[in-house]
């Protein structure tokens, strides 16, 4: 009796830093290396069983001064954890394509079905080494970090640069915000996307840098309530909604405001194939600021290489307001709404100019439809 109630005592007095709230798991006490060349992989998986496993609020550390070469990192919940912070301090580099082990050539590092997680990425950033990658157009190439059932998401002042396809993926995701992101990639890389959004509901990207060789953010599929603010693009290939039509799938709600658009091949985009279902709707763009963009406003109902069209997305209730700047060549807004059509398309409070003298801002249309205010190019192609 007596031994049984020291042993109570003593796990009383032990198990609470076992379990303690604030909990760290620094990848270095798992035997990580970080000299940029040993895969550091299983140690950051221990670390992070670690974490998971935690009660409380735990801390997986990803210390600085040093580069940890990871490859094809699955971090998977659910967790015992409440919430889960990740520091990334240091820096993560992804293999190059000939040292890419194994056939996962999905992602560097996936996070799958954790639940209020915070990745806060101050001092640390992710090199994707993506110049091995890019010259090979038919190589099935990963992404950096991609988010799965992660609800309740917080990413905040986090570089990432040089993925070999799209940077960061939000998948099946439920309140998510993204603040102070740095994405970097040169303008002319295949498929660099600054963060796709897919299935996902209430996500807030704001105040972000992105410049890639393809959309610097791309909604698409089955997401909802997306809001996308404060965000400086260029070079890269806009904000788009889209691609769409591959699945019957909807994108509704998207709010994207107060954006600089630098250079960039599009600017506000909703590109759907010529083929399947599914629709886009309430979407609006305001406030968005153009430097030399070659297609600022581009609603493409033909995106994609098909020479048969099947089936067609429907496109309505899509507003551009409040739109300043250049175009590359003059062609400010493009209106390809197919057979099907577009409806209740809103332009207004729009000024948009060429940047060569030769070639004037012009508006082109195919079965648009709304409404057209204070708009140059006058836009007259918008019928009723
Ligand atoms: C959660 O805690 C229980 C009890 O300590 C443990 O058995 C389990 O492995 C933990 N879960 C995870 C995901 O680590
Ligand atoms: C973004 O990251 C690059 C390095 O990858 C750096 O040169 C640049 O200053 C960063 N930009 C911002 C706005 O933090
Ligand atoms: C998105 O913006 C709208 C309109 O400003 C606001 O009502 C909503 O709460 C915002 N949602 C998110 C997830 O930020
Ligand atoms: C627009 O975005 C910039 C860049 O993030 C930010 O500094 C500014 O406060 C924003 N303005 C408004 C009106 O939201
Ligand atoms: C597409 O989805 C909508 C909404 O879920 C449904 O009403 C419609 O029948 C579906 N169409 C096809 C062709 O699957
Ligand atoms: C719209 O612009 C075109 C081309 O500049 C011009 O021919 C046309 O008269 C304008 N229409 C209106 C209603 O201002």
């Amino acid at each position: 009796m007596q031994s049984l109630i020291t042993c109570s005592l003593i796990l009383a007095l032990i198990l609470p830093c076992f379990g303690s709230n604030d909990a760290s798991y620094n990848v270095m006490d798992f035997g990580a290396v970080g000299d940029g060349k040993t895969d550091d992989s299983q140690a950051f998986l221990k670390a992070w069983q670690g974490t998971c496993g935690a009660q409380g609020t735990p801390t997986l550390q990803i210390p600085s001064n040093y580069e940890f070469l990871l490859s094809a990192l699955v971090l998977k919940g659910p967790c015992n954890a409440t919430t889960i912070l990740i520091k990334l301090e240091g820096k993560i580099v992804a293999p190059t394509k000939d040292s890419w082990a194994g056939n996962n050539k999905r992602s560097l590092i996936s996070i799958i079905n954790v639940k209020q997680l915070t990745l806060d990425g101050s001092g640390g950033f992710i090199d994707g080494c993506g110049s091995s990658w890019w010259p090979c157009k038919t190589c099935s190439r990963p992404s950096m970090l991609t988010f799965q059932y992660c609800n309740d998401l917080s990413v905040h002042d986090f570089t990432i640069t040089n993925s070999p396809k799209s940077h960061i993926h939000v998948h099946y995701c439920e309140g998510v915000t993204f603040s102070r992101i740095n994405v970097t990639a040169p303008g002319d890389s295949p498929n660099t996307d600054g963060i796709d959004v897919t299935y996902s509901k209430n996500v807030l990207i704001q105040d972000s840098t992105i410049q890639s060789g393809d959309d610097c953010i791309a909604i698409s599929g089955g997401s909802s309530v997306v809001n996308v603010t404060g965000i400086a693009c260029g070079p890269g290939h806009g904000i788009s909604i889209g691609s769409l039509g591959k699945r019957n799938a909807t994108v509704e709600g998207i709010y994207i405001r107060n954006c600089t658009l630098t250079k960039t091949k599009y600017g506000a985009r909703i590109k759907t194939f010529p083929v399947g279902n599914g629709c886009a709707k309430q979407i609006t763009f305001e406030e968005i600021t153009l430097d030399q963009t070659r297609y600022p406003i581009f609603i493409d109902k033909h995106y994609g290489s098909y020479s048969l069209t099947n089936g067609e997305v429907e496109v309505s209730g899509v507003t551009f307001r409040g739109f300043q700047g250049t175009s590359f060549d003059g062609r400010a807004i493009t209106l390809d709404c197919g057979q099907l059509g577009c409806y209740d398309i809103v332009l207004d409070q729009i000024d948009i100019v060429s940047s060569l003298p030769a070639k004037p801002a012009c508006c082109s249309c195919k079965n648009a439809h709304g409404t057209v205010t204070s708009t140059v190019p006058n836009c007259s192609c918008l019928m009723p």
